[in-house]
């Protein structure tokens, strides 16, 4: 056990049975403990599954308690135990590596407990070579206003690499249905269109659902609510193309 305090940044996995001891040990010893509560749009029902795990209430943290009152925590972390909770992984697709530097510099000690991030769990969970994805985008909300997420995607299309598409938190989660209009609308301003796409709906949840098809099959489908992430394959192996193929209407 460390003799100074720790800020701690502890990564929970994609549900809560996702937490490793090194988290729960991480949260149990913190004297303030902060729920990031808007990278990742997570329900209540799994918020109070993961209290009951930890034996604890968690402070949910706003992308300003975190980001503006960065310094003010670090700082705390000085006097006390804290720890800083996200859903998947903590420096994955997140902007907490900021928390990491400033308690650098400020010499606080502090502690990286890794989680289950989406990242890894959507190549291995489609059966795609994690080797042969490009950019990871995200499809922010003003999407009309903003083509840089398609251009990364158009240039992850010509090296053939898959796309990891995340989609935008903010106050509303985007769902797959915009980010799928999203994508149509870019494409047909340069007269193109899109092969088989991947939606994958609240994945490791209980309710998880993952379809191969069309964008336009897609959109016909009936998702649970957020979080939704979207695949868009490029070149694939045959194996690939099998392990895909499960998730084809008609298959599930
Ligand atoms: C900003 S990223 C944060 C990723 C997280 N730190 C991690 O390591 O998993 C959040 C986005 O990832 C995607 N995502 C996160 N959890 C997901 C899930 N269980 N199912 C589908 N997509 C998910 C959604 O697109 C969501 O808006």
């Amino acid at each position: 056990m460390s003799v100074y305090n720790m800020l701690y940044l502890v990564g929970v996995g994609l549900v809560p049975e996702h937490i490793t001891e090194a988290g729960i040990e991480a949260i149990r010893r913190a004297e303030k403990v902060l729920l990031d509560s808007y990278t990742v749009p997570v329900d209540e029902e799994n918020v109070k599954k993961l209290e009951e795990i930890v034996g604890k209430e968690l402070e949910r943290a706003s992308r300003t308690d975190l980001e503006e009152g960065a310094t003010e925590l670090v700082e705390e972390a000085r006097e006390k135990d804290v720890a800083v909770v996200t859903w998947g992984d903590p420096l994955a697709a997140t902007t907490h590596v900021v928390l990491t530097i400033i308690a650098d510099e400020r010499g606080v000690p502090w502690k990286y407990v890794p989680g289950i991030s989406i990242l890894t769990y959507i190549p291995s969970r489609l059966g795609l070579e994690h080797y042969k994805f490009g950019w990871t985008v995200t499809i922010p909300h003003g999407w009309e206003y903003a083509p840089s997420f398609y251009e990364r995607i158009r240039q992850n299309c010509k090296r053939r690499m898959h796309t990891l598409v995340l989609l935008d938190v903010g106050e509303e989660p985007m769902r797959i249905e915009e980010g799928i209009k999203a994508l149509l609308h870019w494409a047909e301003r340069e007269g193109r269109g899109w092969d088989k796409i991947v939606g994958i709906a609240r994945a490791a949840h209980e309710d998880e659902k993952i379809v191969y098809g069309d964008p336009e099959e897609l959109l016909e489908e009936e998702w649970p609510d957020p979080p939704h992430s979207i695949v868009i394959p490029g070149k694939l192996h045959p194996v690939e193309e099998d392990a895909l193929r499960r998730f084809s209407r008609g298959e599930r």
